[in-house]
């Protein structure tokens, strides 16, 4: 369903503190829940295989060196009807779109140019699994036995 999709922040924001902040606040301003959060630098490989549909695009090089140079930080966002809601508050792929068509979106706000756009959301609920599965995994819940 378009109940939980993938939020990533990624390396040109991830470690400004106050960006992630503005980030963070919009999301729940608007009335979504961040379910899970984790922060990876991802490796060149794991760069490939989330973005492998664009492995023939002339920017993948680009993208792919930009993804695995610093940290990323990932949120599982759960909401009504938050695979768009979420997209719409991204904006434009372009920063510089953004700024013409959508001046209140995030990377409007915080984006750069080319692969340097601030954030990431998935862009159907079928690619909200895929890539969720990519950076949380369901958690188990163990019962614990503390030893003497
Ligand atoms: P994202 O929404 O994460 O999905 C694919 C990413 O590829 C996109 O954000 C940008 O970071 C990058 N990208 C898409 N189009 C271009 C482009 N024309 N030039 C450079 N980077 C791009």
């Amino acid at each position: 369903d378009a109940h939980c999709t993938l939020a990533l922040v990624k390396p040109d924001v991830a470690q400004d503190e106050q960006a992630v902040a503005t980030i963070i606040g919009r999301i729940t301003a608007r009335g979504y829940t961040i379910k899970d959060r984790v922060e990876i630098t991802l490796s060149r490989a794991q760069a490939s295989a989330f973005y492998a549909e664009h492995s023939d695009r002339p920017f993948f090089e680009g993208l792919v060196a930009f993804m695995s140079s610093g940290p990323t930080v990932a949120l599982l966002l759960e909401g009504d009807d938050v695979v768009r809601g979420w997209r719409m508050m991204v904006g434009p792929t372009s920063p510089a779109t953004a700024r013409q068509q959508m001046p209140q979106s995030i990377r409007a706000l915080l984006g750069d140019d080319g692969p340097r756009n601030a954030v990431h959301g998935s862009d159907s609920a079928e690619s909200a699994q895929r890539e969720l599965g990519f950076f949380f995994h369901p958690r188990i819940q163990a019962e614990v036995e503390e030893e003497p």
